[in-house]
C-alpha cells in the first residue's frame, strides 16, 4: 500500500492533533498484528494496554457477535442485564470492598465520573494529584494532569491545580487540607515513565485523607484488570481506595469504561447527579463481561506477575552486559519500564522497532514502555523484547 496516498487522504480530513508512525494496521490476533501490505510485527503495547486478552481474543469477538445480534444500545432508563452482570463482576475485581459502579465510555470520563462523585460526597472543591500524573483529556481530567504540556494549552478553561511529587507522604500532607475533596493516584505512573511508589504509599495517602475528611481515588485506567499482578493496582497494598477508575482493558479493545466507589460514597449521590447516552450499554457491557471472564479463568494476574519479573530480569540483565545503556528498571505485573541513560539512546527507538516488525512505545522521554498482552506467548514476548534491546546495543 502506497503510505503517501493514505497521508494525503488524512491530511486533507483529519484535526491534525496525532503524530502517527507510517504504518496502516488491518488485522491482529493474540500479541500479533499486521499491517496493509502484509508486514507482521510482535505487539509488545497492546493498543496503549488495552488488549489485555490479546488482539481478537475468540471468547470477546463471539460475545460481542452474539450481543450485536440481539440488542446493542437502550437507554439507560432501562435496565439491561449485560450491564448488571457487569457491574456485579466489577464489585467482585474490588473483593466487594467497592461495590457500586457507574459505566461510561472513556478513562477520561471515569475520571470526570470519580470528581463529580467526590465532589458530591465531600461538598469541597480541591483536588490533588501528582506531578507527571496522566489522567484523560477532558477538562476534568486536565483540572488533575501533572503534566504541563498537556495542561497548558487548556489552562484558560481549567481551575488551579494542586499537584504535588509522586511518591512523597510529606508533600500529601502538606497539600491535603480540609478544603481537599480528593487525592487522585495511579497507583503505578504509566504515561509518566512507569513510575513505581514504595511500597505503603497508598497506605499512607489513605490515611493522610482521612484525617482532613478528604477521598482516595486510585486510577486504575491503565493498572487495573490484571495488568500490574493483581486484578486492581491497588491491592498491592492493604488499602481500600474510596473510589477507583477503570477503562483501557476493560473492554479488551471495545470502548468501555467505569468508575466504583464504596457504599459511603455511593450514598451521597442522588438521581439525575450523573448520566450518558452510550455508556454501559449491551454491547459494551457484554465485551467487558467476556474480557473479565477470561482474566479471571485464565489467572491473568498471576501469569502478568510471572511473566513481568522474567522481564525485569531479562532487562536489568541486558544492562548489566551493556554499560552506560540502562539506568534504571522497574514495574509491576507487565507494566514494565526501562529506562536509559540517555534521550539519544531513546530517539527514534520505536520507528527503529517498528521497522524491525516490533510496536513498542517510549514515554517520559527515555522510558522503554513494555505492556503487552497478559495473554502474550513467551517467546513472542522474548523475540519482540531481544529485537528491541539488539537495537539499543
Ligand atoms: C491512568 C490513566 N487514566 C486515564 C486515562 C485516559 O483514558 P482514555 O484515553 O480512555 O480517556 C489514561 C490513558 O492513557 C491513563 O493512562
Amino acid at each position: 500500500m502506497e503510505i503517501d496516498s493514505v497521508r494525503q487522504r488524512e491530511a486533507a480530513h483529519f484535526i491534525p492533533v496525532v503524530n502517527r508512525y507510517p504504518v496502516a494496521l488491518v488485522e491482529g490476533h493474540g500479541s500479533r498484528v499486521r499491517d496493509a501490505d502484509g508486514k507482521e510485527y510482535l505487539d509488545l503495547m497492546a493498543g496503549w494496554a488495552v488488549c489485555n486478552i490479546g488482539h481478537c481474543h475468540p471468547q470477546l469477538v463471539e460475545a460481542i457477535r452474539d450481543q450485536a445480534g440481539r440488542l446493542m444500545q437502550t437507554t439507560n432508563i432501562f435496565y439491561t442485564l449485560p450491564q448488571i452482570e457487569l457491574i456485579e463482576r466489577i464489585a467482585g475485581l474490588s473483593n466487594g470492598a467497592l461495590p457500586h459502579s457507574f459505566l461510561v465510555n472513556s478513562g477520561t470520563e471515569a475520571i470526570d465520573g470519580a470528581v463529580k462523585l467526590a465532589h458530591r460526597a465531600t461538598g469541597r472543591a480541591k483536588f490533588v494529584s501528582t506531578e507527571n500524573s496522566f489522567h484523560g483529556r477532558s477538562l476534568g481530567a486536565l483540572r488533575l494532569i501533572g503534566q504541563a504540556k498537556h495542561r497548558h494549552p487548556y489552562a484558560a478553561l481549567l481551575p488551579e491545580g494542586c499537584v504535588v511529587p509522586f511518591d512523597d507522604l510529606d508533600a500529601a500532607r502538606a497539600a491535603v487540607d480540609d478544603q481537599t475533596a480528593a487525592f487522585v493516584i495511579e497507583p503505578v505512573q504509566g504515561e509518566g515513565g512507569v513510575n513505581v511508589p514504595a511500597g505503603d504509599y497508598l497506605a499512607g495517602l489513605s490515611e493522610i485523607c482521612r484525617a482532613k475528611g478528604a477521598l482516595l481515588i486510585c486510577d486504575e485506567v491503565q493498572t487495573g484488570v490484571g495488568r500490574t499482578g493483581t486484578l486492581l493496582g491497588y491491592q498491592h497494598e492493604d488499602v481500600t481506595p474510596d473510589i477507583i477508575t477503570l477503562g483501557k482493558g476493560l473492554g479488551g479493545g471495545f470502548p468501555v469504561a467505569a468508575f466504583a466507589c464504596t457504599p459511603d460514597v455511593a450514598k451521597t449521590v442522588s438521581i439525575s447527579d450523573h448520566g450518558t447516552t452510550f455508556g454501559g450499554n449491551p454491547l459494551a457491557s457484554a465485551a467487558a463481561n467476556a474480557v473479565l471472564r477470561v482474566v479471571i479463568e485464565e489467572k491473568l494476574s498471576e501469569r502478568a506477575t510471572e511473566l513481568g519479573a522474567k522481564l525485569q530480569e531479562r532487562l536489568r540483565a541486558f544492562g548489566d552486559e551493556h554499560p552506560g545503556t540502562v539506568s534504571d528498571v522497574r514495574g509491576r505485573g507487565l507494566l514494565v519500564g526501562m529506562e536509559l541513560a540517555d534521550a539519544d539512546l531513546a530517539g527514534g527507538l520505536a520507528s527503529r522497532a517498528l521497522e524491525a516488525g516490533v510496536l513498542v512505545n517510549v514515554t517520559a522521554g527515555t522510558v522503554v514502555r513494555f505492556f503487552p498482552a497478559l495473554t502474550i506467548p513467551k517467546h513472542e514476548l522474548w523475540e519482540g523484547v531481544d529485537k528491541v534491546l539488539g537495537l539499543i546495543s
